[in-house]
């Protein structure tokens, strides 16, 4: 390395010279890393997935981890005794500003509704991010953190993990090689229950001491604490925090079709459920979405998701033969010429079966998503789940949820400007307001690029 170059400008550097010029954005391979020291990463969010996350990066040999945040005490001190050498920290911008040029790059697992405080704040000061899905809590911060990691050049992934697995690139080859001819329909669903239907919570107990509530709160709306509502794990079902089914198991779900029918942005969306009660997330799901077509699809394409106890679909009910048994989660893309059934993290099974007995599946290898993400870092290879396409993904996905407030109706989407057309009520879902003080809109204002994508 040249010794004039410091550590962290050749880290950016090195960043840079993973994405193409702007205009393309694909990440392109950098020639070598062989000097380069290891990469020090630093984690936002330890408990839970993010206890997960923290030892599958932390399991790349080129890895150091040298920062650890989480707002509950308890979890932090577990993870820094498996990680002794670490700052701690519970307030990620103070982590972030305080080591500066002391890590390299930052990974997010907190819950959905911190993802893009976290993430812009680590992107504006020029750090490489992975992000657990779904990227955001909101459509509009997908296409904002998409914007600031393509100006900043910034190598990104989403945490999807089993999208790097075998059985899932082999369905995305298997539907590009037009096994099934071109899809007109994908059904898809989740038997997991996100949701809650029932009353707002009483109560004002105090938070216990090892959780400090107000920076676990961050950027949404001040409210008492209460045990077990929301910490750990429960937000997912409440609105301000978390993003129901739909966003949970569906950014896992609604990836092999979006990325194997190569998916724009949806014409319209509509769910079927519960009134809103401004708590929660409904228990039980219908959404519909329509999409353009594509080279993989017929003139238009219909996504059609069903979760809680409405998962899975009968059968029949999705054109298979009757009496086929449909596994808990999964989803069924339906074809010209012929049908696939996708488990959730297994093979999928084409139909008819008798047409296709003596069906040669194509080899491809399981890679480890967090260490595509290192090597991409380190200037090595290049990540398959960048925010320019989480990005996409993830703001489809979350219309589904917005249109969850308006049960029956149809959500016509202007990509461009990013606004339902036909339902001004629901443009305020698509950005919301931030708590006053948490200085996210700050950050959001000191990004030059805030134009749509096309
Ligand atoms: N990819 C997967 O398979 C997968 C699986 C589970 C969860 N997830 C995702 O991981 C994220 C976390 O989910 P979880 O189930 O682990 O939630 P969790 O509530 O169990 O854990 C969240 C952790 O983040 C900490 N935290 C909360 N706010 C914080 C903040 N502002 N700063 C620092 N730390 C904070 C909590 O104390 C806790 O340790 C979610 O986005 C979820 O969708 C992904």
């Amino acid at each position: 390395m040249n010794p004039s170059i410091s550590r962290r400008q050749f880290v950016q550097f090195g960043s840079m010279c993973l994405v193409a010029p702007l205009g393309t954005f694909t990440n392109r391979k950098r020639s070598s890393v062989s000097s380069l020291e290891k990469l020090r990463t630093a984690h936002v969010g330890v408990g839970g997935m993010g206890g997960s996350d923290l030892n599958s990066v932390a399991s790349h040999p080129m890895v150091e981890v040298a920062g650890l945040c989480d707002v509950d005490s308890n979890i932090l001190q577990g993870a820094l005794a498996k990680h002794p050498g670490a700052k701690v920290f519970s307030d990620f911008r103070e982590m972030i500003s305080r080591m500066g040029d002391s890590i390299d790059a930052v990974v997010i697992s907190t819950p959905d509704h911190t993802h893009a405080a976290a993430t812009m704040t680590a992107m504006l000061a020029g750090k490489p991010v992975y992000c657990q899905k779904p990227l955001t809590h909101e459509v509009f911060e997908s296409r904002q953190m998409r914007l600031i990691a393509r100006e900043n050049q910034l190598v990104t992934q989403m945490g999807v993990q089993i999208h790097s697995l075998a059985v899932y690139k082999r369905a995305v080859r298997m539907i590009q090689d037009g096994v099934i001819g071109k899809v007109s329909h994908v059904h898809a669903w989740s038997n997991k229950n996100w949701g809650y239907d029932g009353p707002g919570f009483e109560g004002n107990q105090p938070p216990p001491k090892n959780l400090n509530w107000d920076l676990w709160l961050g950027t949404a709306p001040e409210r008492p604490y209460v045990p077990g509502v929301y910490h750990q794990s429960n937000w997912r079902k409440i609105v301000d925090f978390g993003t129901g089914t739909l966003g949970d198991m569906g950014v896992h779900i609604f990836d092999t079709p979006y990325t194997a029918l190569e998916l724009t942005a949806p014409n319209w969306a509509k769910t079927t459920c519960r009134p809103p009660t401004g708590v929660g997330h409904p228990e039980k799901n219908i959404v519909e979405y329509e999409f353009p077509g594509t080279k993989y699809t017929t003139d238009t394409m219909v996504w059609k998701w069903y979760d809680g106890a409405d998962a899975p679909p009968g059968a029949e009910d999705v054109g298979l033969p009757a009496g086929t048994q449909l596994p808990g989660q999964g989803s069924l893309f339906v074809g010209e010429t012929g049908q696939m059934l996708l488990p959730h993290i297994a093979e999928a099974v084409l139909f008819p079966e008798a047409k296709f007995k003596d069906f040669k599946r194509p080899q491809v290898a399981d890679e480890n998503h967090y260490h595509q993400w290192v090597d991409a870092c380190l200037g090595n290879g290049t990540t398959s789940m960048s925010f320019d396409l989480a990005g996409p993904l993830t703001e489809a996905l979350l219309l589904g949820v917005v249109a969850n407030r308006f049960p029956g109706q149809k959500l016509d989407w202007d990509n461009e400007n990013l606004k339902v057309t036909n339902i001004e009520k629901a443009n305020s879902l698509i950005q919301r307001k931030y708590r006053e003080g948490f200085e996210i809109e700050r950050l959001i204002k000191a990004t030059p690029s805030l134009v749509p994508i096309q």
